[in-house]
């Protein structure tokens, strides 16, 4: 099955979510000089997987050769992203750095690339979402896309707290690097 056809095999209401999320990644790709190319791949292809039952994404993880922890054995709707990215990377459509974004859409991940730190917070703050601060995370996120990303991580690990589940391993990971001690960036120099 081609991408296009797993993409019309989504509900209107997953293809008009993915389409925001392009969207967003287009003003979030100008505002911070990335591929807008791959930034609409990116933001068209993240959630492909994302209908699957867990049984399905299970399978088909295997298929793909993919490895994944307690968590995702737990909850394998998390492995929506990474089969997601492998479809891609199996078409030989995109590049390393789109299928890392996909890879990681989910749950962020420390040291992830300025793609990927793009469609983590264009999937949290895209228009159908409807929480109190989506617009000033958005905007935040088109002035500074690291304090954006932290911003959304920290949005995020706030509403786990309150639903009292366990953050993943890769969003604490990525969390405590947005810590005044932590860096996500690739260009600053320290002593
Ligand atoms: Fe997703
Ligand atoms: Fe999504």
């Amino acid at each position: 099955m081609s991408l296009e056809e797993r993409f019309q095999q989504l509900t209107p209401h997953r293809q008009a979510h993915s389409q925001r999320v392009v969207s967003v990644m287009e003003a979030l790709g100008r505002a911070h000089h990335l591929d807008l190319e791959a930034a609409r791949l990116a933001g068209w292809g993240h959630d492909l997987a994302r209908e699957w039952s867990r049984p399905a994404l299970l399978a088909e993880a295997r298929r793909l050769g993919l490895t994944w922890g307690p968590f995702e054995e737990r909850e394998p709707l998390l492995l929506h992203g990474p089969v997601a990215a492998m479809w891609l990377r199996e078409a030989g459509v995109g590049s390393p750095e789109v299928w890392e974004a996909i890879r990681y859409h989910t749950t962020g991940a420390p040291h992830l690339g300025k793609l990927g730190r793009a469609l983590f917070i264009a999937d949290g703050v895209e228009p159908g979402r409807q929480y109190a601060e989506r617009d000033e995370l958005f905007h935040q996120a088109l002035q500074d896309l690291d304090a954006g990303y932290c911003a959304v991580l920290a949005s995020t690990l706030r509403y786990l707290e309150k639903r009292r589940l366990t953050p993943h391993p890769d969003m604490v990971a990525a969390w405590a690097l947005c810590s005044p001690s932590g860096h996500h960036g690739e260009t600053e120099v320290r002593n």
